[in-house]
């Protein structure tokens, strides 16, 4: 006879870690054993080969002990071609989630009988088995865009007796489901959107439905946003939380680093000041960092202190920032205060923009994560703070124009 409640395990832990707010998905995690969607390989970052993630076999002790606890876990690097030696990979491209961030999202998304759910990024299929247990198989449409993936899955879902519709295809556009409806009550991505929320999610649900996702943007982990649709083909919605994640493959940041974009020798570079304090790419606050990843995107940066063994120099600092467009620039920091001398090369002034959206955050009150919010419409992704009508704008919009 088989084991009644086959995630028992999984479910105490969670429970005595104070995760549950709906028993719906206590008994989903109850009655659904995520051992049986982990594969044999795992892959960790070790010490020993920095820079890549290294597989870890079934048999290694560590295999069991990360699948026992509440890990998210590696399952593929380098979308299932791993570019190192010893089958090492460079990037994660597929994970089990960390399964009380599962049960977070699952109770975001606030599903009940009767609705048709669709599900981003079905990875090993352990989420898409929860909304099957949870509210039928039949309710349950799911799209991964990597087709071993999506074949491993459906294979995971069947043994566990799930046959919910498992598409391979870019869940980031609109999805042809062949079911007849293609609208849902529910939306839910396992997987970031980075910069821009795929307003296709927005037109596929129903007015009234709801969206969950993890949104990434600058140089912070994401954050989840719960999303609700209006009549207008428009969703406006809170961040209720973090949620790391991988980004969908489309959104995929450039991986140029700042080095890779800085051209000291750049002939066509310019001298002069700004009057905005360059450590500000580097204030650790939650809301001004979603507003400055939003407002200006891409922006990567470095801070390098002055020497210690130069006294004269205490507190000082170069700061540089640039942007996939090869725009680059250096602000020399002085705790004497601005302006700043600097440096700056390509189409951008990025000092400017930092600043524009330093005055935005300022001018909204310096919102928190929790006072800020998410649309998405057939015009992009915008934030705003307090109300959809806050929306923070960057340099050179209408709106701000207009303002000053
Ligand atoms: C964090 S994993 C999903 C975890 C999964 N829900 C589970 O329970 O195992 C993210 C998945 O999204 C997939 N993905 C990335 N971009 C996608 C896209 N545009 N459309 C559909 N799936 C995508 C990746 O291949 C990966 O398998």
């Amino acid at each position: 006879m088989g084991n009644a409640t086959p995630g028992l395990a999984l479910a105490r832990l969670l429970a005595s870690r104070g995760v549950f707010t709906d028993p719906l998905w206590h008994r989903a995690v109850l009655a659904v054993d995520r051992t049986a969607f982990v594969p044999d390989t795992l892959y960790t970052i070790d010490p020993a080969h920095p820079g890549w993630e290294c597989p870890v076999h079934r048999t290694d002790t560590r295999w069991a002990q990360w699948v026992a606890e509440d890990y998210a876990l590696a399952t593929q690097v380098d979308d299932g071609h791993p570019t190192g030696p010893h089958g090492r990979g460079r990037a994660v491209t597929s994970s089990l989630s960390q399964p009380s961030l599962v049960v977070a999202m699952l109770q975001q998304l606030d599903a009940a009988e009767g609705h048709r759910v669709l599900e981003i990024g079905t990875g090993s299929g352990y989420n898409t088995a929860l909304l099957c247990h949870a509210l039928g198989e039949k309710a349950v449409v799911s799209a991964e865009i990597d087709p071993e993936l999506a074949r491993v899955a459906v294979d995971n879902l069947d043994r566990a007796g799930y046959r919910p519709t498992v598409l391979d295809e870019d869940g980031a556009g609109h999805l042809e489901t062949g079911l007849g409806a293609d609208r849902f009550h529910r939306v839910i991505s396992t997987v970031a959107a980075r910069g821009s929320i795929p307003h296709a999610w927005v037109g596929q649900t129903w007015p009234g439905g709801v969206i969950v996702t993890p949104w990434e943007v600058g140089t912070r982990p994401g954050v989840l946003v719960r999303l609700e649709v209006g009549e207008d083909d428009t969703a406006h919605g809170r961040i209720v939380g973090e949620a790391p994640f991988m980004v969908l493959r489309s959104q995929r940041p450039d991986s140029r680093r700042l080095r890779d974009l800085v051209d000291e020798e750049d002939p066509g570079k310019q001298a002069g000041t700004t009057t905005v304090n360059p450590r500000l790419v580097a204030y650790e606050h939650p809301g001004w960092q979603l507003v400055l990843g939003h407002l200006v995107p891409d922006l990567r940066y470095a801070v390098y202190e002055a020497s210690e063994e130069r006294p004269e120099c205490a507190g000082e600092a170069s700061v540089y920032v640039a942007a996939p467009d090869g725009s680059w620039a250096l602000g020399e920091y002085t705790p004497a205060g601005g302006p700043y001398v600097t440096e700056r090369a390509g189409g951008r002034d990025l000092w400017a923009e930092v600043g524009a959206a330093w005055e935005e955050w300022q001018r909204a009150g310096r919102p928190g994560r929790e006072q800020l919010g998410v649309t998405v419409d057939a015009g992009g992704t915008r934030l705003w703070a307090g109300s959809p009508a806050g929306v923070l704008r960057p340099l050179g919009s209408a709106a701000v124009a207009g303002r000053r």
